[in-house]
């Protein structure tokens, strides 16, 4: 099977990674992929959001699948494309995408499906949004952009005047263009969130196991958040309980009010979570996997990937079942000094060479901004690597990680050294 993945961080290299171990693949294409990708993959230069190239390109190529990893193409409609084109694509249409690509669509659907959500309220004029933040006092509140801002459209304000500082950002100066035209006010959550990702295909679930992202830049979660600096799966946070009751109240009524919206969701549905005593609340859908809660729950798989997302893609899911290892796994991100705000690139990375490995030996190395030049491995993002192990429990596998990651050298390189310590720390 011929097969191409559009996007080019650590996700796509997780997806490139699993899906180069599946005997039914026969060329594997990364569009525009990283340094590490290429060594399982072959790269193209086009961008991940050219949907005319992508689709251009793969029909050329007769690809058999289409994985899209990150949101921008499928909102742009990239699925719509390639489906229109005959291919098969593993990713929803402009219209499913909408769940991420409007949080204001997302927060609605919710409301009206009665999926556990913080209570909120929509403003497009400055001025309302500013009148209702007055009523509300001193209270905490979450800003949030309507349109995709790169993960950058959500402010939590712990005042008043910190929200309103956020609401003329995105309203007046508008920071996000107009993805920050229209905004939601929406009720502060305590608790611990966690990532619940189901594959579909618009009828049938798969759920993969939790994962726990580590957002902020900090130890401890302090300062400004990043696209996520590690993440470990299964989190133990969510109980089996939680999961039935995550299956029951926020999937299956999503997949009933696709469905009533004639929308045909093929690929990844992301939940974003905060756990609170027993009951959660959702935050936020995704339309994809997350990253890098993707580089921990893939190594877990014990099946073959490529047909589960063959069979999604072909509306085909009923009846396949896939093995999950028992084990845990936990990924630590790699950035560049500086990062989430301006970073050098270029450096030169080394003690890649540690990480060949097998797979008995429980670690894998993804790339995610990296590049070739003059023979060279380079940092080329602010999110560079994400080193995954994975062992019989967490504790096994945050000690494996820790004791390889500083194998890897580059000027600026910076890592969290508390990932999965929350885990850790859970009382039994
Ligand atoms: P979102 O993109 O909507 O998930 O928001 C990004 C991040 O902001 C989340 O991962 C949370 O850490 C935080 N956040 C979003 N909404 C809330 C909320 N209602 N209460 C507390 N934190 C939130
Ligand atoms: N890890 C957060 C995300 O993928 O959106």
């Amino acid at each position: 099977m011929r097969v191409l993945i559009v996007g080019g961080g650590g996700r796509e290299h997780a997806l490139a990674w699993k899906l180069s171990q599946s005997p039914l693949l026969s060329e594997l294409y990364c569009a525009p992929g990283n340094a590490g990708i290429a060594s399982l993959a072959e790269c193209l230069e086009i961008k991940a959001d050219d949907v005319a190239a992508l689709t251009e390109w793969a029909v050329a190529h007769k690809i058999d699948l289409v994985v899209v990893g990150p949101e921008a193409p499928l909102a742009a409609g990239l699925g719509d494309e390639l489906r229109a084109a005959g291919l098969a694509v593993f990713g929803p249409g402009r219209d499913g995408a909408r769940l991420e690509g409007s949080k204001i669509w997302a927060k609605e659907l919710m409301r009206r499906l009665k999926i556990p959500t913080a209570d909120f309220a929509v403003f497009d004029s400055y001025d309302s949004a500013r009148s209702y933040l007055e009523n509300l006092g001193d209270k905490p509140v979450v800003v949030k952009a309507d349109g995709l801002a790169a993960g950058k459209g959500v402010t939590v304000a712990r005042t008043a005047a910190e929200a309103a500082g956020a609401l003329e950002e995105l309203m007046i100066k508008k920071k996000f263009g107009a993805s920050g035209e229209r905004v939601i006010l929406e009720e502060y959550l305590n608790g611990e969130e966690v990532s619940v990702l189901a594959i579909t295909d618009g009828k049938e679930l798969l759920m993969l196991p939790s994962a726990q992202d580590h957002k902020a830049i900090g130890e401890g979660d302090t300062g400004p958040n990043t696209g996520g600096m590690g993440a470990y799966a299964p989190a133990p946070v969510y109980t089996p309980d939680l999961a039935r009751q995550v299956e029951q109240k926020v999937f299956r009524p999503l997949l009933r009010g696709f469905s009533d919206l004639g929308i045909d969701y093929r690929g990844v549905i992301y939940a974003g979570l905060m756990v609170e005593g027993g009951s959660f609340k959702v935050l936020e859908f995704n339309a994809r996997f997350g990253d890098p809660e993707t580089q921990a729950i893939l190594p877990l798989l014990q099946s073959d990937l490529l047909p589960v997302l063959m069979a999604a893609a072909a509306g085909d899911l009923a009846g396949v079942k896939v093995e999950w290892s028992d084990d845990a796994a936990v990924c630590v991100v790699l950035a560049s000094a500086g990062y989430p705000g301006d970073y050098e690139t270029g450096c030169r990375i080394e003690g890649l060479d540690y990480f060949n490995r097998s797979l008995e030996d429980k670690m894998v190395l993804f790339h995610a901004g990296t590049a070739f030049r003059h023979g060279d491995i380079v940092t080329a993002g602010g999110r560079v690597l994400g080193l995954t192990a994975w062992a019989g429990d967490l504790s096994a596998a945050v000690e494996s990680v820790y004791r390889a990651v500083h194998k890897i050298k580059y000027q600026g390189c910076y890592y969290r050294g508390d990932i999965a310590r929350r885990a850790l720390k859970r009382p039994e």
